[in-house]
Order: C-alpha cells, then structure tokens, then sequence
C-alpha cells in the first residue's frame, strides 16, 4: 500500500466510515472512526468511546494507536491515517490525538479528513497539522 495513491487513501477513509458507525457516542452522538495504515501494510481502525463521566471520553484516533500498539507493539509506523464521522461535519483529528500521533507518523504522513468547503475530503501532511510536536528530548 502506498499512501500517495488516492484509490489506497479512498479506501483507508470507507474504513474510517465503517469504524465511525461502531462508535459510542450516546452524549454527543458524534459518531467518529479513524484508520491507521503503517508501513508494514496494516491497517488499525479505532472510533470514539464516551462516558457519563465526559472527561473520560476517548476519541477514536488515539484508540485507534493505542489499539495498534497493544496488539503489534510500537514499532510500525503510521503512513497515513484517515478520519471519518457519521454526522457530514468536518472532522480533522483533535490537537490531544496530532500530539499522541505525532510519536508514531513517518515524516510525511499524510492524514484524510472531511474538510470545510463542501466536506471534500481534505488530504494534508500531518507536519502542516501540528508543525511543533513536543517531543521529550526537548525537555532534557
Ligand atoms: N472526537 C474524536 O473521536 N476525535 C476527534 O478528533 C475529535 C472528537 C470525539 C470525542 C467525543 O466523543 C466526540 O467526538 C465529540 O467531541
């Protein structure tokens, strides 16, 4: 799978649909799902878990790696990720889910989403969604 063809991208979003419609979203019936292709060939899907206790809620993106990480450990890395919700609205990954992410992409991961102007889908570099990533060497 190469993530610059479009077909292969078309594709990881119908499975970041199918993963939105898994969702439990009962609070805000926001249905959102997320696919992680990395680059041994997989794909890792995730959709967002709510709780009555709201903060506990846990956005599809990063189920999504941390789903991927517990089953195949953390060395694959992301090549593009896709985000879909089942409510037509512009969905780009939320600023907690770029920073989780950011520890597993590949340089010039690409990320899927419906954007602003009609809901075309939107592809981007994830560089140009979150440019300054804190990493903890920054910290040392
Ligand atoms: N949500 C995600 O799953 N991913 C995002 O990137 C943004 C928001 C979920 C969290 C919550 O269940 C619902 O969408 C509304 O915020």
């Amino acid at each position: 799978m190469h993530p610059d063809d479009a077909a292969q991208l078309a594709q990881l979003y119908a499975q970041a649909q199918a993963a939105a419609l898994l969702a439990y979203a009962p609070y805000s019936r926001f249905r959102v799902g997320a696919a992680l292709l990395f680059d041994d060939g997989a794909v890792v899907t995730g959709c967002n878990v709510e709780n009555a206790s709201f903060g506990l809620t846990s956005c599809a993106e990063r189920n999504a790696l941390f789903r991927s990480v517990s089953e195949r450990g953390a060395s694959p890395r992301i090549v593009a990720i896709a985000v879909a919700n089942a409510n037509h609205a512009s969905s780009p990954p939320c600023g907690a889910c770029r920073q989780v992410l950011s520890e597993f992409v590949t340089p010039d991961a690409l990320v899927v989403f419906p954007g602003q102007t009609g809901l075309a889908l939107a592809t981007v570099s994830f560089r140009s969604l979150l440019p300054h990533s804190f990493q903890f060497e920054a910290a040392l």
